[in-house]
């Protein structure tokens, strides 16, 4: 499994990470713990402590600072070693890794690769709870599957003709159009109208509506997707143009989510959803994120099966169709980043 590690990861929930409480995460196979003190700040350090490797996330906050609770080494939010109980000498070089980490639209974003590379610009622009005019509700999922195998399925919204219907409602035009696939810097761009979808996002599941089906996949596994749904037969109106901004919607919605790989072959999925202030109260909210679970569950039940079939025949190889175009560029896009860091 290829990491990009000049990339920042999703390790947290903001708000999951409560004062003076280590947070452990692996993140591409680093162990990292992470904490806030007082004051709100957020330090991500490795979890293993330099004297004998006990994790840090077992460890005590003591004012800016992290006990190692077995034997009492203190540590600086910087990783260097403040304090040794009963030894006034501190080797040079005492420390352990510290990760720059940013706390950013109700995520925490941990930074794997180079320090000096880790650009908080770079960030990619999710919608988080501090955001007044979307009503919001999240949720999370760890899967036993490699995280490509989740950026394969959401940069391939073909297969929500068929492990979707009863969720989402959707049926066999997902799979039977092809969006147009956009290559950006970090990210692959996915836009098409899906027509004649259920019209849950404007809160009647009844009325068929067309969508604008546009979102972005950012490296590492960031999906970012503002949904607009319009009136049955506006696809056609505008001959499968792009709606223009102030077309009158049936409903709107955005969904931030991110995948982030653990292991080589365990993943957490975070998810946000919910509709814009002026398309939707709470209720809606609420009914999204009960079809967001049954969703996302549809999707674990099959990649986790799809994963237990390949770790049995590793050596099988896949054959890609024409609905793989963005899975395809996504994995390239990944490729050529870690290969540039080795460079
Ligand atoms: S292992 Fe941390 S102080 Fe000994
Ligand atoms: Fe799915």
């Amino acid at each position: 499994m290829i990491h990009v590690r000049n990339a920042w990861h999703v390790a947290a929930w903001s708000m999951d990470i409560e004062p003076n409480a280590p947070f452990p995460i692996t993140i591409a196979n680093d162990r990292i713990v992470i904490w806030r003190n007082d004051n709100g700040d957020v330090t991500a350090l490795a979890d293993r402590c330099v004297h004998r490797l006990a994790p840090l996330s077992l460890g005590r906050c003591e004012g800016e600072r992290l006990r190692c609770m077995y034997h009492g080494l203190l540590f600086n939010r910087d990783g260097s070693v403040a304090e040794i109980p009963g030894q006034d000498l501190i080797p040079t070089g005492a420390s352990v890794r510290a990760y720059p980490v940013v706390d950013r639209h109700s995520w925490i974003w941990v930074w794997l690769g180079d320090p000096a590379l880790a650009d908080p610009a770079l960030i990619p622009q999710a919608v988080g709870f501090d955001d007044p005019d979307w009503i919001l509700g999240r949720g999370q999922l760890d899967y036993a599957a490699e995280a490509r195998l989740i950026h394969d399925n959401l940069c391939d919204f073909s297969h929500l003709s068929y492990v979707h219907p009863a969720s989402f409602g959707a049926n066999e035009n997902w799979a039977l159009t092809r969006p147009k696939v956009t290559v950006l810097d970090r990210a692959v761009r996915f836009e098409r109208w899906v027509t004649a979808q259920s019209g849950m996002r404007g809160g009647d599941r009844d009325q068929p509506v067309d969508v604008w089906s546009f979102y972005e996949y950012h490296v590492p596994g960031i999906l970012l997707m503002p949904s607009a749904s319009y009136p049955a037969g506006t696809a056609d109106k505008l001959n499968g143009k792009a709606p223009p901004p102030d077309m009158p919607k049936t409903g709107v919605t955005f969904t931030s989510q991110a995948v982030t790989a653990l292991t080589d072959k365990t993943s957490r999925y975070f998810f946000s959803w919910g509709p814009h202030k002026d398309h939707g109260d709470e209720a809606l909210r609420d009914m999204l994120m009960g079809i967001a679970d049954q969703a996302f569950g549809e999707d674990k039940i099959m990649i986790e099966a799809q994963q237990r079939v390949i770790d049995q025949s590793p050596d099988v190889r896949i054959m890609p169709t024409s609905a793989d175009v963005g899975v395809t560029q996504f994995n390239r896009l990944v490729e050529r980043l870690s290969r540039d860091e080795t460079l």
